[in-house]
């Protein structure tokens, strides 16, 4: 199975990239499943029906978020309706919407993805390994063809964990909100592929997608300064590619992903294809 997952979606200029690179990407690299981190969506706050909905028709299977879900707080009676759109599994069990969904494909196989919140210099929530080890130990490879973990968190040390927590347990685990790829994909010793952060779909001319000389002004004078607005310059798409193998549900391979705007840029070729295309 080949997946892909496109880390935190920031304002228009990364709906932009979203609509415009991914059903490229679904075609050139036959992908059968699409998952975006969409929690800075909505004017890089929150995210609304109507950004879902953008998704779904470029496109994207499943809609993960973070600390900022409820941002938009209209959000909240909303989520509960939709399946494909999550929030983090730790938090409180009352939240509305789920933390998880398995998804079925066309052709039978199937996805589970779950959305979990680190806690290191973020909100105080309930213990996201926890969480993850009761879901996993309820559904496993042996029930779903593929386990998609986005992990939305600070500190490098506890994304990593939780990389290695689930090693031979998921497919992919991803990081995301620090909104800065990480060079450190790779798969790990049982089988997970795994990246610390995955980057944003953002301007990158920007700090973490937003206007770069507010978020600025803020370091410089320690003031509270005005709202902050998102950069509107072409985002960059970040994301990751990665190519399971159905026997076991295990990764063969992951490969980053960068596409437009100020970034490198990185389009994937899985090893096969590669090797075929000399
Ligand atoms: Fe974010
Ligand atoms: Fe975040």
């Amino acid at each position: 199975m080949r997946l892909l997952l496109c880390g935190d979606v920031v304002g228009r200029p990364g709906r932009e990239a979203v609509a415009r690179h991914v059903p490229r990407l679904r075609r050139e690299l036959a992908l059968d499943f699409v998952v975006v981190n969409g929690e800075n969506a909505a004017h890089g706050f929150g995210i609304t029906d109507k950004n879902c909905a953008e998704f779904y028709e470029g496109g994207v299977d499943v809609v993960t978020t973070g600390n900022h879900v409820w941002d938009r707080r209209e959000i909240m009676s909303y989520i509960g309706g939709d399946k494909r759109l999550l929030r983090p599994i730790n938090y409180p069990p009352a939240s509305p919407g789920n933390g998880f969904g398995i998804y079925p494909l066309a052709d039978g196989r199937s996805v589970l993805v779950v959305n979990a919140m680190a806690r290191l210099f973020m909100d105080a929530i309930d213990d996201p390994f926890a969480a993850i080890d009761r879901l996993l130990r309820e559904h496993s490879l042996r029930e779903v063809s593929a386990i998609v973990v986005d992990f939305h968190g600070e500190a490098t040390s506890e994304k990593t964990s939780m990389g290695h927590f689930c090693d031979g347990r998921a497919s992919l685990v991803a990081g995301t909100h620090s909104h800065v790829p990480t060079a450190d994909h790779r798969i790990l010793a049982n089988g997970t592929a795994y990246i610390t952060d995955v980057g944003m779909c953002g301007d990158y001319d920007s700090v973490i997608g937003m206007r770069k000389e507010g978020s600025v002004a803020r370091f410089v004078t320690k003031l509270p300064g005005e709202r902050l607005e998102v950069a509107e310059g072409e985002a960059t798409l970040c994301a990751v590619a990665v190519e399971t193998d159905d026997a076991t549900g295990l990764a063969r391979e992951i490969v980053p992903v960068r596409i437009g705007g100020r970034l490198a840029p990185h389009w994937p070729a899985f090893t096969r294809e590669a090797v075929a295309a000399k």
